[in-house]
């Protein structure tokens, strides 16, 4: 029998130590460490090692495996191309706002198309899996379920039915055997999470992990699962809005920051091919405070509006809140606005927000925040035809931004004509030439052409 020795983990930061501390040393949260019981690593690291002697690493065969389609162009562009066989991807997000009903769906389509599906859930019963295929309309017999908690006895279940894609539904409920600890505990979730990613190399099945996220939104457990993972997906929305964010966090096989949108509806999720139509839904044109930016998620560009309020402080200091862009980035540009152009906004309560709860950080969207603010603070509407683009420094001059020729093309598909751009990045001019480029230098200079 192994020998156990007992470790501690910071369930924040994963820091391990060998005794309970009250503070951690590593992320200075308190009162953060669990017990951990860890085996020691013995005859399976070494008969691993005899398995698999090393070879040449170019020169040697190689052959990169057909990924699995997953049936969704949208899903296939968030995972790089598909699902990469072997790969353990770890899907993370608020409870009910949708990761069952998702790997439900991609399930069944990978099960019609790729090979047999083990659906594994630990939180519901055979019932209820049963009653929301139905709502989603999934037929077939190659994909099954099982309600196995237990890891060891999961291991056989997954030899007899060789699966091509496993999913677990969740890892929190998840139990190795060996461990005396409680599911859902971070040697319990790390022990659980090692054994599968082992598994799914070895017999080379695809397996997604649902993971439960805390109340700051970070995935529950230290981050050392986001490290065991091939790929980590968050999936985001807001409550009362019925579309939803895929997003790639971390991604060993594809682009990293790449989303995909869908909406939620009676029959599941139904992808969004054009989100940025969807973003820009009744847009009321005209409006002193609207102004459109185009940002960028991993590689596609999406055109959302920035909404800014500006009104006098009643009582106490002055206000500033936002949703949807970088609160820091929001304050800087105010007082740039401040500063560099003159306008009086240090007794005015700031409200920033982007239409549809997309959150853009990028500070290429900084320009369009100042419009926003500036057209909303003197009362006068940015023409509705206009996109801003650029990032503002502290001297309230505006700098190049990457891939503009991208969100250019973007916002004429929707039929943007008039863009306000870094004068860096005005060289693209002369490529379209019946579009009406602005090219400025300094905040000061986008109002004058805009406002
Ligand atoms: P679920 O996939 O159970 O969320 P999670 O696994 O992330 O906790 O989704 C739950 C919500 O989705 C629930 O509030 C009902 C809603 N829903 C629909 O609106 N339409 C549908 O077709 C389905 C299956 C769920
Ligand atoms: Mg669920």
């Amino acid at each position: 029998m192994a020998r156990e020795r007992i470790s501690f983990f910071c369930s924040s930061c994963g820091h391990e130590t060998g005794k309970w501390l009250g503070r951690c040393p590593g992320c200075g949260g308190w009162n953060t460490f669990q017990e951990a019981p860890v085996k020691t690593k013995g005859a399976r690291t070494s008969s691993a090692a005899a398995e698999h002697p090393p070879e040449p690493l170019i020169g040697a065969t190689f052959t990169e495996e057909r990924r699995l389609p997953t049936h969704s162009t949208e899903m296939d562009r968030v995972l790089g191309g598909g699902i990469v066989p072997g790969s353990v991807i770890l899907l993370g997000g608020d409870p009910g706002i949708g990761k069952s009903t998702l790997l439900l769906q991609l399930a069944a389509a990978v099960g019609e198309q790729s090979g047999i599906v083990l659906y594994v859930s630990g939180e519901e019963s055979r019932q209820q899996v049963q009653m929301r295929a139905q709502r989603l309309g999934i037929c077939g017999d190659r994909l099954f379920f099982s309600s196995e908690a237990d890891l060891g006895r999961l291991r056989n279940a997954l030899e007899t039915v060789k699966p091509a894609l496993a999913i677990i539904d969740s890892i929190q409920t998840m139990s190795h055997p060996d461990l005396q600890v409680p599911p859902g505990s971070i040697g319990q979730l790390r022990e659980c999470t090692a054994e599968l990613v082992r598994l799914a190399k070895f017999q080379n099945f695809s397996c997604f992990l649902i993971g439960h996220v805390t109340k700051d939104g970070s995935l529950a457990g230290p981050r050392v699962l986001e490290h065991m993972v091939d790929t980590v997906l968050s999936f985001e929305g807001e409550r009362h809005q019925n579309f939803r964010l895929l997003r790639a966090v971390k991604n060993r096989f594809g682009a990293t920051n790449e989303i995909a949108v869908f909406t939620m509806g009676e029959a599941g999720l139904a992808e969004v091919a054009n989100p940025s139509a969807l973003f820009l839904d009744g847009r009321a044109a005209d409006i002193p405070g609207s102004v459109v930016v185009a940002a960028l998620e991993g590689t596609r560009p999406v055109l959302v509006e920035v909404q800014a309020l500006v009104c006098p402080t009643v009582f106490g200091s002055p206000r500033r809140a936002t949703t949807g862009v970088d609160y820091n980035r929001v304050v800087l540009t105010a007082a740039v606005l401040e500063k560099r152009v003159g306008l009086n906004l240090a007794n005015q309560d700031i409200y920033v927000s982007v239409v549809g709860g997309l959150k853009v950080i990028e500070p290429a969207v900084d320009l369009g925040v100042a419009l926003a603010l500036a057209s909303n603070f003197r009362n006068i509407p940015v023409d509705a035809g206009t996109v801003a683009l650029g990032e503002i420094g502290l001297t309230g001059e505006v700098r190049a931004c990457g891939q503009v020729e991208q969100r250019l093309r973007e916002a004429v598909r929707l039929g943007f004509r008039r863009f306000v751009i870094p004068e860096r990045n005005i060289e693209i001019r002369e490529r379209y030439p019946d579009l009406e480029l602005i090219g400025v230098k300094t905040v000061r200079e986008a109002l004058d052409r805009s406002l």
